[in-house]
């Protein structure tokens, strides 16, 4: 597809040629790019069974004969959930599961982009800064195209998260740090090795590799797009995402409106909900983030200034919800449908148990962006303790009792 690139602060449009990531004018924060399209083709048949993300190729920014990592990326199960609408006094409920992507989180779809762009220019090696799920997704993604990767992670990163990048074969430094001062990090070192850049916001088209979420939501649902989106945000390039792929649905005359899109953030983190409250979009609130929510634990988000405007646009706003009612929604997503996500991937449901009365009768959708089995610490305090026994039927029997199960 032909495309040029926008500053979203200054509005200067470049062509990509003549720029690396961000406006050289206004820089890395507020000078973030949009992928703009002269037009979309006319299609309507998506092949997302067997091409997943690369199904909607006409609306990426990658050439006809692009790169594609040899995984499924994308098409993940959104399921529709009746009963549960019901008890939350929705029309209907759908649960996109981004959880069931090859490394268990939403972030794959921007890595498989960022890959396809480094093959584009020949680079063979690619860094990240991570809160982790960035980090594995490309690290995952970069072994299955024979690339290196190399990540920089906050120390605190959870064991998981870090185990999985060890196991891809990429080369980890822990930074004894926050994530903010990671990306600051990664970025004065990358840049000096002339490595290509997978971070979130500061590169133009892993907004556009994250796009997908929606695009594949929207053709799941045959078109027929919820009255609102509940998103979880840390840096604030999902959320935008999701408004650019419904955005650009909307350009290509697939769909005809686009929902109400509500950011949720972690109240330790919420830096993108008070920017936005603010009013002033281009003087961000940087804070110093504390969640259980690891993954969007961001205290200088990157992308705040799209998101804000983006969102805006949407008609919708950022709410923020506390650590417990993140941990409480974990277990009830779980139990009530089967999906067990990570702590920020059932932020977006912890926001919807929020403001629910908000939103009496409409439809909505929620996005479930990492999977369960990512942090399993941060849920342990929410959840019943084991019953030990030893080998006998009595005292089985005694435990169960306990337990209210018999
Ligand atoms: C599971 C999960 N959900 C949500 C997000 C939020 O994305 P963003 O930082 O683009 O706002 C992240 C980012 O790391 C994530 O890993
Ligand atoms: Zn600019």
């Amino acid at each position: 597809m032909s495309y040029k690139l926008r500053c979203i602060h200054c509005g200067k449009v470049y062509d990509p040629a003549d720029v690396k990531y961000t406006c050289p004018v206004c820089g890395n924060r507020l000078g973030t790019l949009e992928v703009i399209y002269d037009e979309f083709p006319e299609v309507e048949k998506f092949d997302l069974e067997h091409k997943g993300i690369w199904a909607f190729s006409d609306f990426l920014p990658v050439e006809p004969n692009h790169f594609e990592v040899p995984l499924l990326v994308g098409n993940t199960p959104i399921y529709e959930k009746k009963e549960l609408a019901h008890e939350l006094g929705l029309s209907d409920l759908y649960v996109k599961d981004d959880g069931r992507n090859p490394t268990a989180s939403y972030k794959d779809r921007a890595s498989a982009m960022a890959i396809a762009k480094a093959k584009e220019l020949g680079i063979s090696t690619i860094y990240c800064a991570s809160t982790g799920n960035a980090a594995s997704s490309l690290s995952g993604l970069a072994a299955a195209s024979q690339m290196k990767s190399v990540i920089f992670v906050p120390s605190s990163a959870p064991e998981a998260k870090i185990t999985q990048l060890l196991v891809y074969g990429a080369t980890v430094i822990a930074v004894d740090g926050s994530y903010d001062e990671a990306f600051d990090l990664s970025m004065e070192v990358g840049e000096e090795f002339g490595w290509y850049c997978r971070n979130s916001a500061v590169n133009p088209y892993l907004l556009e590799g994250k796009k997908t979420g929606a695009i594949e939501a929207a053709y799941q649902l045959n078109w027929k797009i919820p009255d609102v989106a509940m998103v979880s945000v840390g840096d604030g390039t999902v959320v935008s995402s999701i408004y650019k792929g419904f955005s650009d649905l909307k350009k290509a005359k697939l769909i005809d409106k686009i929902p109400m899109i509500i950011g949720v953030q972690a109240e330790g983190a919420n830096a993108v909900m008070r920017t936005f409250n603010s009013g002033k979009f281009d003087n961000p609130v940087d804070i110093k983030a504390h969640s259980i929510a690891d993954s969007i634990a961001v205290g200088k988000p990157r992308d705040v200034l799209k998101a804000c405007k983006y969102i805006k646009k949407s008609g919708g706003k950022f709410i923020s919800v506390s650590d417990d009612e993140i941990g409480n929604a974990i277990v009830e997503l779980a139990r009530k449908t089967g999906v067990f996500a990570e702590p920020a991937g059932a932020t977006s449901y912890a926001g919807l148990k929020k403001i629910k009365n908000e939103l009496k009768a409409k439809s909505v959708i929620i996005f479930v962006t990492g999977n369960g089995l990512k942090d399993i610490n941060s849920v342990k305090s929410f959840v019943n303790k084991v019953h030990t026994v030893k080998p006998n039927r009595e005292e089985a029997k005694e435990a169960l009792k306990d337990a209210g199960a018999i």
